[in-house]
């Protein structure tokens, strides 16, 4: 036990890192099959069921959140003020509707994590501002990771640029580390103090995923015991990707196919 509690961080070995890379990419694969699917009309049931399909049938893999804690489906789709855990349903989306769509998949014993936003038809100015500020911001907080930085670094990194531009950090749910275990040490906060936070090491395999707000930070859960919402009703937004901490730095592992080099 030390000042930071009884935090202990997984050192991911050689052969564990290379079945990360395998989970990560299927995970980005779902994502990039989905995209072309969330059009306005479709239900956000058909967009779980086609998810569902694709990771049982074509990856021969496992769809984590499906009865994760007794979460219902496979895929979690939050639409405009849901913040983020949105459980799939009838309802369909419409023009003008932000959507982020979260899949993680299990692959030979390891867990890939990534969400990214969605516009159905044209989204208004507000809405892409926000859209491209959590982005920007998942970005400045990977931009951190390195061994010898400290978790700190990354989350004040995401919250001082979300806050210059007037939005707001969720400060409730957070990234997490990630492996055979899906949610496992360390919490990666995506707010916080530069130098503070546990130091990186090269081997730690975790998410960051900043739930950014247009209007303040405050969230609500409904009845459902899953849907998270904004307290004022504003937008949200969210991106999340599952990296490695190298050497060098760090190494994405959920980047889309045609971001893969
Ligand atoms: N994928 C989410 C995360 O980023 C967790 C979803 S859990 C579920 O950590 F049960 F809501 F699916
Ligand atoms: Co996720
Ligand atoms: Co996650």
């Amino acid at each position: 036990m030390d000042s930071l509690g009884s935090m202990q961080v997984a050192i991911k070995s050689q052969d564990e890192q290379e079945k990360m890379r395998l989970a990560g990419r299927m995970a980005a694969d779902v994502l990039d099959m989905i995209a072309g699917h969330v059009v306005p009309g479709v239900a956000t049931e058909e967009l779980d069921r086609l998810c569902h399909e694709y990771i049982v049938g074509t990856q021969r893999s496992v769809p984590a959140n499906l009865n994760y804690r007794g979460f219902p489906k496979s895929i979690c789709v939050s639409a405009n003020h849901v913040v983020c855990h949105g459980i799939p349903n009838e309802k369909r989306l419409k023009p003008g509707d932000i959507v982020n769509i979260d899949v993680t998949v299990i692959h030979d014993g390891f867990h890939g994590d990534t969400s990214r936003m969605y516009f159905v038809g044209k989204p208004s100015v507000q809405a892409q501002r926000l859209t491209t500020t959590c982005f920007e911001a998942m970005w400045r907080g990977i931009g951190q990771v390195r061994p010898g930085a400290r978790l700190g670094d990354v989350g004040h990194a995401i919250q001082s640029f979300v806050e210059e531009h007037g939005f707001s950090v969720v400060r409730e749910y957070c990234g997490h580390g990630i492996g055979r275990v899906y949610h496992e040490d360390p919490q990666v906060l995506h707010y916080g103090e530069p130098g503070t936070g546990i130091e990186l090491v090269p081997g730690m395999t975790f998410t960051v995923e900043p739930m950014v707000n247009a209007g303040k930070r405050h969230v609500r859960l409904l009845p459902d015991g899953w849907t998270v919402v904004t307290r004022d009703h504003s937008l949200s937004a969210q991106w999340e990707h599952t990296v490695l901490v190298t050497e060098s730095g760090v190494e994405v592992l959920t980047l889309a196919a045609h971001d893969r080099r």
